[in-house]
């Protein structure tokens, strides 16, 4: 079988540390996320992925934080089995495979080159959307309110972290117009990782740069009235939670970087909101 040609853009090259990390995280005897889906498409992909290889860090943060997701988006179809999931910067995230309850409404974003890309192992069910456009576009809402009732939840990881502040904003305020009283999961870094960002275990191998960042995980509430943060989960405690698997260097000095320097600790979050 020829394999699939990966030509992507910068931002959306990106997908591939993620997938990496839970095609890798799968080969573990006892993986924070289990996703065979990814795996599969891993091995398919015509890509050098080798540069990857000692991204430990990476592979288990990627890991915990999909696994954080899964965990609030089965709580939200645990209480709303029919209510709607839309992942905004989808990549090639297999959520749908690993989380899906049978009843629930699916809307999967990406950029068109992302999203052909996705289309080569993924397709649209009369519950599952695939969209090719911008989450920074409005497009995507009125489909979303145009073919589903709610109540939804948005999950969006990796995403807001390459988009500017003005962008993050006006994306929030949208959102709690278009969907009221959603919930939205994403990931916040403070600025002490965008200066940090090129020592980054996976990122260094890639030209795109985190532009958006908050000096702390819950400053956004203060944006608008309407913005709730129910959970916000530090990776530094989601990291830590596994020390053997993290690298010598991050298992024995991260505590200690931690104990001198508390800003670590705080430096990135995967948080869940209610919008409106
Ligand atoms: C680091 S990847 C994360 C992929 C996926 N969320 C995951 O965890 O596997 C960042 C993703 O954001 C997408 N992205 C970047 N800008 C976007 C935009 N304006 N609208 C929609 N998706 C975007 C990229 O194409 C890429 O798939």
């Amino acid at each position: 079988m020829p394999k699939t040609a990966v030509k992507l853009g910068t931002i959306q090259e990106t997908l591939l540390v993620p997938l990496w990390a839970r095609a890798r995280e799968s080969e573990e005897a006892q993986p924070v996320l289990h996703d065979p889906k990814s795996r599969e498409i891993l091995a398919s992909l015509d890509y050098d992925f080798s540069p990857l290889d000692g991204a430990r860090a990476s592979q288990l943060g990627c890991c915990v934080r999909g696994a954080q997701v899964d965990r609030w988006v089965r709580a939200f179809l645990n209480d709303f089995p029919e209510g709607t999931v839309i992942e905004l910067g989808v990549g090639l995230n297999s959520r749908f495979e690993r989380v899906d309850n049978g009843r629930a409404r699916w809307f999967e974003l990406d950029l068109p080159d992302a999203m052909d890309l996705r289309r080569q192992f993924f397709e649209d069910t009369d519950r599952r959307t695939l969209i090719s456009g911008s989450a920074l576009d409005d497009d995507w809402l009125a489909q979303v309110r145009a073919e589903s009732r709610g109540p939804w939840f948005i999950a969006s990881e990796g995403v807001l972290v390459y988009f500017h502040p003005e962008e993050v904003r006006a994306l929030f305020a949208r959102m709690a117009d278009a969907l009221p009283g959603g919930l939205f999961a994403y990931d916040s870094m403070t600025p002490l990782v965008l200066r940090h960002q090129r020592r980054h275990d996976a990122m260094r191998y890639f030209e795109a740069e985190f532009t958006w960042s908050v000096s702390n995980a819950r400053e956004v509430e203060f944006w608008d009235d309407r913005y709730q943060i129910l959970d916000a989960r530090s990776f530094y405690s989601m990291l830590y939670a596994h020390p053997r698997r993290l690298p010598a260097y991050y298992r024995y000095l991260g505590p200690l970087l931690g104990a001198v320097y508390p800003p670590l600790k705080r430096a990135y979050h995967v948080n869940l909101m209610r919008l409106g």
